[in-house]
């Protein structure tokens, strides 16, 4: 195998577990404030950027985060807690007038930025009760990072040859 090859291998494998990809995005009402469950992989100590947005009628809120700047009109309706590898966000008092396509994005700065994002449509009637999910119950990094360091092994075990 050309050196070459091996080495483009190993730069395709160490970007793609430098990524921070949202892995899922769900949506679910305690009493009267919707929860967005953001799960996304944490495989980097870099400073990651994430932003919570709603988009209604074609047009886009940002509810909470570090990229926009979140509307006044939702800031003391937000609440946000932070996991390892989840982000949680409230928005409280939640009616029809907030349905539509929800957006969770991270970005990770560089050159050029990383970008990462899912979407989920919350409608009120359809929205269903959180059940008592426990955040460290989702905590699945351990596998994740064995799942990356095995195509990672893979590759310099390719460039030995
Ligand atoms: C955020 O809002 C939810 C729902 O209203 C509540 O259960 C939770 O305790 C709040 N968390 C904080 C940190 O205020
Ligand atoms: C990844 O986990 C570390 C340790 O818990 C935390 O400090 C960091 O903020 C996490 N990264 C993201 C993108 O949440
Ligand atoms: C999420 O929804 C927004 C607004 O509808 C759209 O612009 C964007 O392309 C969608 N992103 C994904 C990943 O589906
Ligand atoms: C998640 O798992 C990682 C690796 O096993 C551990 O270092 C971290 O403390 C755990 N985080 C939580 C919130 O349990």
């Amino acid at each position: 195998m050309n050196p070459t090859i091996g080495f483009a291998l190993l730069l395709t494998v160490l970007q793609v577990a430098r990524g921070q990809k949202v892995t899922s995005l769900t949506a679910c009402l305690v009493d009267q404030s919707l929860r967005l469950d953001c799960r996304h992989e944490n495989t980097t100590t870099s400073p990651i950027q994430y932003e919570f947005s709603l988009t209604r009628e074609k047009k886009k809120h940002v509810l909470y985060g570090t990229m926009g700047v979140p509307e006044h009109s939702y800031r003391s309706r937000t609440n946000f807690t932070s996991k390892y590898n989840i982000k949680v966000l409230y928005l409280s008092s939640f009616t029809t007038k907030d349905e539509g396509t929800y957006t969770c994005e991270l970005r990770l700065s560089g050159q050029p930025p990383i970008t990462s994002s899912k979407n989920v449509s919350v409608l009120r009637d359809k929205l269903v009760k959180c059940e008592g999910i426990s955040l460290l119950a989702q905590n699945t990094s351990g596998l994740l990072l064995l799942l990356l360091s095995l195509p990672l092994l893979q590759a310099m075990d390719f460039i030995s040859l």
